[in-house]
């Protein structure tokens, strides 16, 4: 079986190395393609990739290459973890709505846009040359923001799953709080990608008895915590939001707390250095710890589950993915793009069921399910006017004063990433 990362190298491609080195089974892995522009990246991670494999016995052979075309030739799945314009762009993302007021974030309000906006074209233009090489590829979609462009990719007709592992570092979690295996934890995980609700947890299956009530009970200031949160919310809530909701939540909170210390992509730019320089030491056969400090916990973990699925192995059953709604939230359209448990199998992902949802969530996934909308009309057609209607739909903008600043803001620093500006 042949896997192909475009973006491959990332300073996070080690994590998922580690996870297909560990798991090796499922799926079977003869190759492993990584493709990326940035040859110099591409050598210190594929460097350290092979060294993985070596280490854990993975006989899968580890390639690299700058040519897409090639790489995604004869692939069975292809990846997608890019970053349009890297660290420098995100950061930008992360810095000018704050002048506005605004959350400053990479995949949540304008800075989300923006992220859209540069993205989907480049996305799109993959998946053609991955369909070119393989029409049958599988192609799971890492890149942010996910909703957006797996939204696209299914517009655009791809084979496309969109992944995050929000839900399965909540999996995790409450594994750990339960002592029990992360397999026996069901959530019953309900939104879009990163605005989610866990609004049951239950055991052994989509079935299961729902233990929620008894975690937030024995457990809701560890739950609280690393969400950032008060435990009185999450209470009064009685399900568990992700972090992102903070966003929503807390806004101007997290808005005045962003305004003093270093965006996100700086710390992660600085540990990316520091990566990079342990990658190129021939003596490390591991993923190194800092990479623990990095968001990203776990995805590897879903990405060979999901892997394991689509290609007819033997991944998880169910699994929480995004991919088209089909009715499963009747506030919806059937094809707004969400994230919740789907059966997964060679066909692809089918949602499972969602019983009636609290309008307390409901009206705000169908708030940002318009921005959605109206943020992809903007990537593929361009034009300030698209931008600013997006952003005025963004219910953490809403206000035509602040659509204005923020269209002209993000027009004027992604310049060089828009081919319409
Ligand atoms: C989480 C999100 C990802 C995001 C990452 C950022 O894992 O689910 O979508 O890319 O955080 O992590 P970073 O370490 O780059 O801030
Ligand atoms: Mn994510």
């Amino acid at each position: 079986m042949k896997l192909a990362v475009v973006g491959g190298g990332s300073t996070y491609t080690p994590e998922l190395i580690d996870g297909f080195a560990r798991l090796r089974d499922t799926p079977p892995i003869t190759e492993l393609v990584l493709v990326d522009p940035a040859a110099d990246r591409l050598e210190l991670v594929g460097g350290l990739a092979r060294r993985i494999f070596a280490k854990q016995g993975h006989d899968g052979r580890i390639v690299t290459t700058s040519d897409l075309d090639a790489g995604a030739e004869g692939a069975d799945a292809v990846l997608l973890q890019l970053r349009v314009g890297g660290q420098a762009a995100r950061e930008r993302d992360e810095t000018w709505p704050l002048e506005c007021g605004c959350v400053g974030q990479e995949t949540t309000g304008a800075g989300g846009l923006a992220k859209a906006l540069r993205t989907v074209p480049v996305v799109l233009d993959i998946a053609d040359r991955v369909r070119r090489a393989n029409p049958d590829a599988w192609i799971i979609d890492f890149t942010n923001p996910v909703g957006i462009v797996t939204r696209a990719l299914l517009q655009a007709g791809h084979k496309a799953v969109g992944l995050c592992n929000v839900a399965i570092g909540f999996q995790r979690k409450f594994a750990g709080l339960l002592g029990v295996a992360p397999a026996d934890v069901h959530l019953d995980h309900v939104g879009l990608n990163h605005l989610t609700w866990e609004t049951a947890v239950r055991l052994g299956g989509p079935e299961g008895e729902n233990v929620l009530p008894r975690l937030l009970a024995e457990h809701g200031d560890a739950i609280a915590d690393d969400l950032r949160m008060e435990r009185a919310i999450v209470d009064r809530l009685g399900v568990v939001p992700s972090y992102y909701l903070r966003y929503f939540y807390a806004h101007d909170e997290v808005v005045r707390e962003l305004g003093t210390k270093p965006s996100r992509a700086a710390e992660v730019a600085a540990m990316e250095k520091e990566l990079l320089e342990m990658y190129g030491d021939p003596a490390l056969d591991e993923k190194p710890a800092l990479l623990g400090k990095r968001g990203g916990a776990f995805y590897s973990e879903a990405a060979v589950d999901l892997a394991a699925s689509l290609l007819g192995g033997a991944g998880s059953p169910y699994q929480v993915v995004n991919t088209y709604n089909n009715g499963t939230l009747p506030f919806l359209a059937d094809d707004a793009v969400i994230e919740v448990q789907a059966a997964v199998g060679r066909q692809g992902a089918s949602p499972l069921s969602v019983a009636p949802l609290d309008p307390l969530y409901a009206g705000l996934i169908a708030n940002v399910t318009a921005y959605e909308d109206l943020a992809l009309e903007a990537a593929l057609r361009g034009g300030r006017d698209r931008v600013f209607k997006a952003l005025l739909a963004h219910p953490l903008v809403g206000q035509y004063a602040y659509a204005e600043g923020l269209a002209d803001r993000l027009i004027a620093h992604n310049r060089e990433h828009l081919a319409w500006a």
